[in-house]
């Protein structure tokens, strides 16, 4: 339903909110659909103002196909307030409000991915959802003994997100239109929180509690960003696998395809060789490292995979599972760190073990669509441009004119922690799109400013490595920590100790820290196939070490130990 402005409609509504504060349905329901939400936003247009019911699905018709994200559950009644929102002359933000109707006080914005500007449905319903599944999870591993799945209490948070200024995965608006990256760089999120705080406070007609953000990816990067810049928007953020220091992530990106050359060239090492002899390989000389042969790599700082090995012929061996010498040049250069012609980093090395998955992303011998189209539409301004022809001057320049000041590297986070603000961050160590190795560099960067005090760091700043976890979600590990609504996050309880939501918001309100985050692994991570095993996630520096007997798959059998590894 479009509802169009009207003059006399503050006065209406401020009179219906005066009776209301949702004392039951009706009311809230009818608070909802009287509300005037484009008449608090300069030059908003309202294309959205619904009450759902549970239960529901949304479908959204004009959502850009390339963000795959036709329909959403919606498990809770809710206020649903859809606007276009412009930012300049040439840019705006499409917006999604979604307001619950038993509401827990607390703000939660949600974050994008990639170069995209997709709304993040699943993560909104996550934040707004109500007590949820009584369905019973029953341990596989007996030895871990948590009770599940009986009707847990739900975060119930006001919850919202933009399209970042633009719609769909591709970059190509960016293309000579500076507000569009002003947008996706800072802009629609910071507008975005202005926005759903007034409109809060607004319908429900009561003070506000805490500020919360959410986000993957390029979402961690916008929560980290964000916390840097409008230090007074958030209480708590979730930084999951942050693309922070994010235009020489987008050169290392992008340097992959001309190493590894197209699918036709001579020495193309084809997804199956990737997976087999060279991840084999990976395994063999680093999953015993931690002590458990478990196919999962527990802290890849350890691991410096020696592909002179994969040579055939190499040691004497007869076996024809091995690389040519171009070919194993080829995986050396993507397994170093990737360094400036003058030797410093430029970026860190990938996550052995993501090569799994990497086959068929940055190694698949394809161009890396992301940072094709950010070199061509915000760096070089070149459409036509070829991206065999990328080299590191490609990604100098990307660093000089670093677009509305994207790169999100700062040396210091000192305005949020002086305020209060907590930051939770987690990185999978097996991430096939961004290296976990970046999530310790900046964890140093910050540490670095504090003379490496943990005590300072660990007061505002902690860094879960997840092992055996993929980009933000998916992989071996147990990686189900409540990352999102994609995720089987309402499976697992929300409390500090499972779920990084809940844990950021104890974190926040009443000043317990998570010391380590407890992840869960499904049965071939499907809910209904019950729990695999669970895991304890430690902050960085300490390692999730084995204690050297006992069942791997027992929790107890490992142990967060600090390694004084900076
Ligand atoms: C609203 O639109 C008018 C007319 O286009 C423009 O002059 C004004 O600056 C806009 N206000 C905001 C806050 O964008
Ligand atoms: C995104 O799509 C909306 C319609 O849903 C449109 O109004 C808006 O102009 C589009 N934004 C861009 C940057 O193309
Ligand atoms: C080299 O070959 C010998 C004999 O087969 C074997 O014992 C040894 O482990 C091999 N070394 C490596 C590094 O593979
Ligand atoms: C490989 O074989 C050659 C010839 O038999 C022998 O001299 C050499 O020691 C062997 N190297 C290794 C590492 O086993
Ligand atoms: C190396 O080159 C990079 C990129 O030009 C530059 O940022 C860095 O400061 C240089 N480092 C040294 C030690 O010269």
């Amino acid at each position: 339903m479009v509802r169009t402005a009207c003059s006399l409609c503050v006065m209406h509504c401020i009179l219906t909110l005066g009776v209301s504060a949702s004392d039951n349905q009706a009311n809230f329901k009818s608070t909802c659909l009287s509300f005037n939400p484009a008449s608090y936003v300069p030059n908003a247009t309202l294309n959205r103002l619904e009450y759902i019911t549970a239960g529901t699905t949304l479908t959204f018709a004009d959502n850009d196909p390339s963000c795959n994200r036709p329909s959403q559950a919606v498990n809770v009644d809710l206020c649903r307030i859809a606007l276009s929102v412009p930012t300049s002359q040439q840019s705006s933000f499409n917006y999604e409000l979604w307001l619950p109707e038993t509401w827990n006080g607390r703000t939660l914005a949600t974050g994008n991915g990639g170069i995209d500007g997709c709304i993040k449905y699943e993560d909104i319903a996550y934040g707004a959802a109500n007590g949820f599944s009584s369905m019973y999870y029953k341990p596989l591993n007996t030895r871990s003994s948590m009770p599940f799945g009986t009707g847990r209490p739900a975060f119930n948070s006001d919850t919202f997100g933009t399209n970042n200024g633009h719609n769909g995965t591709s970059g190509a608006t960016f293309y000579e239109n500076d507000d569009v990256v002003i947008d996706f760089s800072w802009r629609a999120l910071h507008t975005s929180v202005k926005i759903g705080k007034k409109l809060t406070s607004l319908i429900y007609h009561k003070t506000l509690g805490k500020s919360y953000y959410i986000g993957c990816s390029l979402g961690g990067r916008q929560g980290i960003g964000n916390a840097e810049r409008f230090p007074e928007d958030f209480d708590g953020i979730v930084a999951g696998a942050p693309a922070v220091d994010f235009n020489s992530l987008y050169s290392w990106r992008a340097s992959f395809f001309p190493i590894t050359g197209d699918t036709e060239s001579p020495d193309f090492i084809s997804p199956n060789t990737w997976k087999t002899t060279i991840h084999n390989e990976v395994i063999k000389q680093c999953d015993s490292i931690d002590g458990v042969e478990d196919g999962i790599i527990e802290d890849p700082i350890l691991c410096h995979v020696d592909t002179a090995r994969l040579l055939c012929g190499y040691n004497n061996s007869t076996s024809t599972d091995c690389l040519s010498a171009a070919q194993v040049g080829i995986v050396k250069a993507i397994f170093d760190d990737y360094l400036w012609p003058n030797g410093t980093l430029l970026y860190p090395r990938v996550n052995p073990g993501g090569e799994l998955l990497a086959a068929d992303g940055l190694y698949s011998g394809k161009p890396y669509g992301p940072s094709v189209d950010w070199f061509k539409y915000a760096i070089l301004e070149e459409p036509s441009w070829d991206p065999t022809t990328y080299t590191r001057d490609d990604a100098l320049l990307a660093v000089q004119k670093n677009p509305a000041d994207i790169d999100t590297w700062p040396s210091s986070l000192g305005a949020f922690q002086g305020r209060g603000g907590k930051l939770l961050s987690y990185h999978g160590q097996q991430d096939q799109q961004i290296s976990s190795l970046n999530s310790v560099r900046f964890w140093k960067r910050l540490a670095e400013e504090v003379d490496y005090d943990l005590d300072k760091m660990d007061a505002f700043y902690r860094l879960f490595r997840i092992p055996g976890m993929n980009h933000c979600a998916g992989g071996p590990g147990a990686w189900t920590v409540g990352q999102g609504g994609s995720t089987p996050a309402y499976n697992i309880p929300f409390d500090k100790d499972h779920n990084v939501l809940a844990a950021i918001v104890d974190w926040v309100e009443k000043g317990v820290a998570p010391d380590e985050i407890v992840g869960t692994k499904f049965v071939g991570d499907s809910v209904d196939a019950g729990i695999s095993y669970q895991h304890r996630h430690c902050r960085y520096p300490y390692r999730s070490t084995y204690s050297g007997s006992g069942d791997p798959l027992d929790i107890d059998s490992w142990h967060c130990v600090n390694f004084g590894g900076y």
